[in-house]
């Protein structure tokens, strides 16, 4: 392509869909050319047409209702692929809908921009690629790229090139709390789709941390098998999970830990990566490394102490601050794939990972067993299954 800017059509005008359109109207290389919401009135809340506003978070700063009054209006994804000129679509409704919405824009040839998690099981994830990649015998450069917004923060960006860059050597464990993804009962109450099984196909694990799994396989690679410790309902009334604490192990000896809750308050994010070289922690916007002088593996070996550790200075490691969520980045990054054949920051194939960690611990709490990854998409699926005929919702 040799445009300067990417025509958009948007799917799911929702909280997160709301802050696509003002990105794709505020970026320099993309152009909304169209928006989908099966429930009509909905752009017009969203964007504060009433007064007063049905949603009063929603703010109108900038004048976006004005400048959506040409944009075309759809109430059926499939008319917006078919009606509008477009270039790329961005997916942000409920995580069920991913594979197909995603399948029938590459049948068009139509670039995809997913929302986090690409699907809620792997064997869905692994249909939506399979189709990407027959779709690209006909498109080559057909583009799939996932909503991974964290990729481009600068702290994680900064963990991950010191791990590839062999500052900590040989990696020994890697553990993330992350407790601070707090959600009250009327967050779990205010959409019809969200935590159940049939609606979600989960709950923190599903929802808020497909970032977190995907940042861990990102930075330190995927575990080889899991253990999943998952309480459903344990803080609020709903059905799926909302406390987890997995233990991972890695085919290079590496152990993992995930402990994470929305039910928690305070919380923590804390992100400890220990190797023979140091240990790095990442918390409350700092990230320290704790440098051994030499390794640890060769301190255990030849030091003629039995206690003294290798010794080790603190270190603030400083990396680029960040400034916005980065929904923004993704979004032109997607534009950029599609207009230059710019390499993608989070693609959406990689997406597999996390949903597949994920769906590990799941099935792993539910036999009260290790399971070994990659597991077997069918046993989830049934098992998914199992869980929403089981219940009420
Ligand atoms: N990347 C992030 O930071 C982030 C943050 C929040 C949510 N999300 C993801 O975005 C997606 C949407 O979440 P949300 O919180 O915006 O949900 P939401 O319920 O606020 O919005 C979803 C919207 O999709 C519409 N919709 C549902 N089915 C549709 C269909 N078949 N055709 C057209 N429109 C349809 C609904 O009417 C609703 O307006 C989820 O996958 C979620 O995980 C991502």
């Amino acid at each position: 392509m040799t445009e300067e800017t990417a025509r958009i059509g948007i799917v799911g005008i929702g909280n997160m869909g709301v802050q696509h359109v003002k990105h794709v109207i505020d970026l320099p290389n993309t152009e909304l050319a169209a928006l989908c919401d099966k429930n009509a009135n909905r752009i017009d809340t969203a964007f504060a047409l009433e007064d007063p506003p049905a949603d009063p978070s929603a703010s109108d700063e900038g004048g976006y209702a004005a400048r959506l009054a040409d944009v075309a209006r759809f109430t059926n994804y499939q008319q917006m692929l078919d009606g509008a000129e477009l270039d790329g679509v961005i997916i942000a409704t409920p995580h069920y809908d991913h594979p197909d919405m995603s399948l029938l824009a590459f049948e068009r040839g139509i670039h995809v921009l997913v929302e986090k998690p690409i699907a809620v099981h792997v064997k869905e994830a692994q249909r939506m690629i399979d189709g990407y990649r027959a779709a690209r015998e006909a498109h080559t450069d057909l583009v799939f790229a996932a909503m991974f917004m964290q990729r481009t923060w600068g702290h994680w960006r900064k963990i991950k090139s010191m791990i590839a860059d062999g500052d900590l050597g040989r990696l020994l464990r890697c553990s993330w709390l992350i407790t601070d993804w707090f959600r009250t009962q009327s967050y779990y109450d205010s959409g019809g789709w969200r935590a159940t099984w049939r609606g979600e196909g989960g709950g923190v694990l599903m929802n808020q941390c497909p970032h977190n799994l995907d940042l861990y396989q990102w930075i330190v690679g995927m575990p080889a098998r899991a253990y999943g410790f998952v309480s459903f309902g344990k803080h609020h009334r709903i059905e799926v999970e909302d406390e987890v604490t997995a233990y991972f192990e890695h085919e290079n000896g590496m152990v993992g830990h995930f402990i994470t809750t929305t039910g928690e308050s305070p919380g923590t994010n804390r992100l400890e990566i220990a190797g023979e070289n140091g240990k790095l922690v990442y918390e409350g916007d700092e990230l320290i490394f704790y440098r051994n002088e030499w390794s640890s593996i060769k301190q255990i070996r030849e030091s003629e102490s039995g206690f003294e550790a290798a010794p080790h200075r603190r270190e603030l490691i400083q990396y680029e601050p960040k400034t916005t969520h980065g929904h923004e980045h993704i979004i032109e990054n997607f534009a950029d794939a599609i207009l230059n054949g710019a390499g993608l920051i989070a693609p959406a194939e990689e997406g597999l990972n996390s949903v597949a960690i994920n769906n590990a611990i799941i099935l792993s709490a539910h036999k009260r067993q290790m399971v070994e990854l990659p597991i077997d998409g069918e046993e989830f699926a049934a098992l998914l299954e199992q869980y929403i005929a089981d219940s009420p919702a």
